[in-house]
């Protein structure tokens, strides 16, 4: 674990300057349930993580600005002139930042100086839980605790998902953004994805735990299936639309959906839509079954998600199907799901805290056999979202 002052003195050591840089942090974020319903204008229920990013910083005299990441020692430091913010591909990770600049410039901030920042991240890479935008937000923070831009927190946070968008090219929902930017220590975020309407859920799992499991497979296809599917709802609510006056699939009810579903012509994206409206009514359930108190009741949606992104969505894969179906059969665990866009990444589970240490075992040793090599295991605590930390140590 690095501190405050062991990132300081990286920053003092690689921008060679003895003054102390301003500390932010961004989580990193697991979705409690509500899987691919946020392009579709449904409802979402994640939760930002203690996991995240860090970035130190200190504005320049001049108009240059200079990245660094402790986890991309690589690619050295990353240089980029106010005046020039165009995606570079060879500037890698650092088009993240990069692309935060630019749209916060665009959306009318006055930034004219430039500034030296430090990243370092303990989120693991590619496994789902939202590096990307966890540097999109620690970026936006840094930049409105710099330069005094006393930026909205939601505006920022779609900003956050344009450069995911438009500038990166990866056609993702609102929902990762969000929870970073939003999150708040002990609670999950209900989001209601067409209005941008939430509310906060109090997070009491009792004397169970919220297990990360990390499959440790390297998602490379994720992009391209992942808006596949997209397309495949897109193709879906057109069909319906038909008939119906709709908007998105998120507004249907299942009643309504069983009732009309014949409209959508291609088999395939009938079961993606199917996803899509039962996992959102899902959603809105587990929010009651949270505020009741009842877990053996929000366990038993998590294990309706999985099934239902397994079968119908078809986004789980060998390896999430492991961890899962082998957690469900667990003595201790009340449901287990995939999290976040699926085809490798991370799995959640609700596991009674004296079985923690069995759990892993078991699951490992299930998991080990059928792929080959092991899960990794993390414990979340759920923190709070994007802000600045040097004040408070
Ligand atoms: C990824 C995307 C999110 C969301 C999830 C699936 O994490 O970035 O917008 O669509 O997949 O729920």
């Amino acid at each position: 674990m690095r501190t405050i002052a062991n990132l300081t003195s990286e920053f003092q050591s690689i921008f060679i300057t003895t003054e102390t840089p301003r500390t932010f942090f961004a989580p990193g974020r697991i979705n409690l349930i509500g899987e691919h319903t946020d392009y579709n204008g449904g409802h979402v229920f994640p939760a930002s993580i203690s996991y995240g990013t860090y970035a130190l910083g200190q504005k320049r005299d001049d108009q240059k600005f200079r990245f660094y990441s402790m986890n991309f020692p690589e690619t050295g430091v990353i240089e980029a002139d106010l005046s020039n913010l165009t995606f570079n591909e060879s500037d890698n990770w650092a088009n993240y930042p990069k692309g935060m600049l630019l749209y916060i410039k665009e959306a009318g901030h006055e930034i004219t100086q430039g500034a030296d920042i430090l990243y370092y991240g303990n989120i693991p890479n590619g496994a789902g839980l939202s590096s990307s935008a966890s540097i999109e937000l620690v970026t936006g923070v840094l930049l409105d605790g710099l330069f005094d831009l006393n930026m909205e927190r939601i505006p920022m946070v779609q900003l956050g998902q344009k450069v995911e968008n438009q500038y990166i090219g990866v056609n993702s929902g609102i929902m990762d953004q969000f929870a970073i930017g939003i999150g708040k220590k002990d609670h999950a975020i209900l989001l209601d994805c067409e209005t941008l309407e939430y509310q906060y859920a109090p997070i009491n799992m009792k004397d169970h735990v919220i297990m990360i499991i990390n499959t440790n497979k390297q998602r490379t296809l994720a992009g391209s299936k992942y808006n596949e599917r997209r397309a495949q709802c897109e193709a879906a609510l057109k069909d319906l639309q038909r008939e119906l006056s709709i908007t998105s699939l998120g507004e249907l009810t299942t009643d309504t959906f069983e009732k009309n579903k014949h409209l959508i012509t291609n088999e395939i994206n009938q079961k993606r839509a199917k996803h899509a409206v039962y996992e959102n009514a899902r959603t809105l359930e587990a929010l009651e079954k949270l505020q009741r108190g009842d877990l053996q009741g929000f366990g038993k949606l998590m294990i309706e998600s999985h099934q239902s992104l397994r079968d119908d969505y078809e986004v789980t894969g060998l390896e999430l199907d492991t961890i899962v179906q082998a957690a469900w059969k667990q003595d201790g665990v009340l449901g287990a799901r995939m999290t976040g866009a699926g085809f490798g990444g991370c799995a959640i589970a609700l596991v009674r805290n004296e079985k923690v240490e069995e759990f892993k075992e078991n699951i490992n040793a299930i998991y080990h056999e059928v792929v080959g090599y092991n899960a990794t295991f993390y414990t979340a605590a759920i923190g709070d979202g994007a802000k600045e930390i040097s004040k408070e140590d």
